[in-house]
């Protein structure tokens, strides 16, 4: 890295008085070798900011009557769930597997929402046994099993139904899903969306509070959630006029994009709540229906850039005329975005060496050569092995979507507070690996 000079991706990240690359003001270096790499890194301080921004900027737009989720997918232990609850966060969870991490760090059951396509009947019937708060129901055949479970449990289950309002919030195809011919939910455009909520309403141990949508996720236009409103409030007053139903809640998903490299744009989460709220107020002010309890479910803007991962250099490989190479000891297993999504991220060398800087392709230690994280990163020609390298906003769907192909250990994930910092998951061991093998 050329120096002081160069603008760091985020606020959280420097660089110290001796060169070293700094997160959420720890030394990368020192970090590496207290904790040994590859690393996981969680900047607490910036994960509570990000529930706050949301939460004030809920609170200031609609007072009491909304609610924020954390979308658990996007980095899934204890300890977040114990931070979601301090900071007052409800959360959305996709599996029994979620739902168990949260109660068991003592997150409250009336705040987990259940999330998924095709839930199984273990599923629902762990999720009805925790009494978790509300269903997000994605199908006719989920509505059913869940209002038989719900009936031997001798309880009426809080539901939302999930629909796709025909939105393309032009993101990558892998992450987009409020389309007409996605796999979640029930489209408005089909006619099916309607039925689905006569057959909700008819359902007797079932509690049918309102609709819950998501168009995508890494959603950088402004219009998007806009343009999701003026479909989803005139469906919900169009369910009013046919059902004779005034259904009391919206949850609009998540998906706000976050700022990977210094050219993707960093949203301002605050003044894009504002403009939401203003727009819904509007919608059913013109429509003469009451303002829904309004929630959004934000997962990578909560988790992205508070994380930050550190991998030891194992070879540097230079084929003259052709392209070099840097491989680490991490790779698509601790981060399968490039792989998967050809994800951009920044890499930043830990050590400020004041050199001339060579494009390499920074490549994992799996066995295949999709193992990239990411291609034509710049760093110090005299790169060797033994030095770090930091990845940066690994905070979302890193950790989460770790495996263990080749049988390699998952890494820990260290928290950093402005005090010290901690072990939140311990380091897969190699004992780990074997614990399941009969
Ligand atoms: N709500 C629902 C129903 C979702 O499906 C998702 C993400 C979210 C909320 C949170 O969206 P976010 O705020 O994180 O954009 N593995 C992919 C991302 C998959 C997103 C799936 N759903 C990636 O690494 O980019």
């Amino acid at each position: 890295m050329q120096g002081e000079m160069q603008k760091m991706l985020s606020g959280n990240i420097d660089r110290n008085e001796r060169g070293h690359l700094t997160f959420a003001g720890h030394d990368t270096v020192a970090l590496a070798e207290q904790y040994g790499t590859p690393l996981y890194l969680m900047d607490e301080t910036r994960l509570r900011e990000n529930c706050r921004l949301y939460r004030d900027a809920f609170r200031r737009c609609f007072g009491e009557n909304a609610q924020v989720l954390y979308a658990s997918k996007a980095a899934a232990f204890r300890q977040i769930y114990r931070i979601m609850a301090e900071e007052g966060m409800g959360v959305d969870t996709v599996s029994a597997g979620e739902i168990r991490t949260a109660l068991s760090a003592g997150f409250p059951a009336e705040q987990i929402y259940f999330h998924g396509n095709c839930k199984t009947d273990a599923d629902i019937r762990c999720a009805v046994e925790n009494r978790i708060g509300c269903f997000v129901v994605d199908n006719v055949e989920e509505l059913l099993a869940l209002n038989a479970e719900a009936g031997k449990a001798g309880i009426r289950q809080k539901i939302l139904l999930r629909v796709t309002p025909g939105i393309d919030p032009h993101t990558y195809a892998a992450v987009n899903t409020g389309c007409v011919d996605s796999k979640f939910g029930a489209a408005i455009e089909t006619g099916q969306a309607m039925e689905f909520v006569r057959e909700a309403l008819a359902q007797p141990n079932l509690e049918l509070r309102g609709l819950h949508c998501h168009v995508g996720s890494q959603v950088f236009g402004e219009d998007v959630y806009l343009r999701t409103i003026d479909i989803m409030v005139p469906f919900l007053a169009e369910i009013r006029e046919k059902l004779g139903c005034t259904l009391p809640e919206l949850n609009l998903g998540g998906g706000y994009g976050v700022r990977y490299t210094a050219d993707d744009e960093q949203i301002d989460i605050p003044a894009r709540i504002a403009e939401v709220a203003a727009h819904l107020k509007a919608k059913s002010a013109e429509l003469d229906f009451p303002l829904p309890r309004f929630l959004m479910e934000p997962g990578r803007s909560i988790v992205a850039d508070a994380g930050m991962t550190l991998y030891t250099v194992g070879t540097v490989k230079r084929i003259p005329g052709y392209k070099n190479y840097v491989a680490i000891d991490g790779g698509m297993g601790d981060n399968p975005r490039f792989a998967l999504y050809e994800s951009r991220y920044t890499v930043y060398h830990a050590e400020n060496r004041e050199e001339p800087e060579t494009a390499f392709d920074l490549v994992g230690r799996y066995c295949e050569s999709g193992d990239i994280v990411q291609p034509a990163v710049s760093l110090p020609d005299s790169i060797r092995r033994g030095d770090i390298v930091a990845v940066c906003t690994t905070g979302a769907y890193n950790y989460s979507m770790a495996s263990n192909y080749n049988r390699i250990p998952r890494p820990p994930v260290v928290m950093l507070t402005p005090e010290g910092s901690y072990i939140a998951v311990r380091r897969e061991t190699l004992d780990d690996l074997t614990a399941l093998d009969l």
